[in-house]
């Protein structure tokens, strides 16, 4: 069986952040065919495209691109922040998304976790966010959808779920990725 590397990327940079917890607790849950790896983004620049006109992109934005290069899948878990996908979150998808034509999310099956106390489960962050992954070509599992509310609730102070039907969900959620990684992924 060769594993798949998956990126996690973390919509979220407060210390205790729910979306970190439950990037944590979805690698834990993955089966075994697949790697998870949270890559940081927030000392990403903001994105300004006078640098990747002029030939002279800050070197965390080159490395950044490199590393999602490196992986065969992508897991974006995100707070929703005004209805919204976090800038931090967007800001990341811009930085790998240029320059034109050299975009290094093209390809590379995706899913979708969005995290909030809220009682909708940040679906508005999680839509939006899909929005831009259309564009931006990542295959996104559609089902199992996973709109996390009640955050506040759900972790114990070790950052476990606490709610046994929400963590078999996870786990199943896990497993349909695993199956859409195989099927949608470009390489072997
Ligand atoms: C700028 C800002 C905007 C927010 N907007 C929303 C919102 O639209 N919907 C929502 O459910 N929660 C919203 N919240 C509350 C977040 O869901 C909450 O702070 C959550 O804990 C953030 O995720 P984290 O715990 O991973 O940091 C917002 C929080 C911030 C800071």
């Amino acid at each position: 069986m060769t594993q798949k590397k998956i990126a996690v990327f973390v919509g979220s940079l407060r210390k205790e952040s729910f979306n970190r917890k439950m990037a944590k607790v979805l690698t834990a849950l993955a089966p075994e065919s697949l790697m998870l790896e949270i890559i940081e983004i927030g000392g990403l620049p903001l994105y300004d495209q006078d640098y990747d006109d002029e030939g002279t992109p800050p070197s965390v934005w080159t490395v950044f691109r490199e590393c999602v290069k490196s992986f065969d899948g992508v897991l974006f878990v995100t707070p929703e922040y005004n209805r919204s996908v976090p800038g931090v979150l967007k800001n990341a998808l811009d930085v790998g998304s240029r320059p034109y034509g050299q975009s290094v999310w093209g390809g590379r099956p995706g899913a979708v976790v969005s995290v909030s106390p809220g009682a909708i489960g940040g679906f508005g962050a999680n839509h939006h966010l899909r929005q831009s992954l259309v564009f931006l070509d990542v295959p996104t599992m559609q089902q199992p959808e996973a709109y996390i509310g009640g955050a506040a609730k759900l972790f114990d102070v070790n950052g476990n779920i606490t709610n046994e039907t929400t963590r078999e969900f996870l786990r199943r959620f896990m497993e349909a990725f695993a199956a859409w990684v195989t099927k949608n992924s470009k390489k072997p």
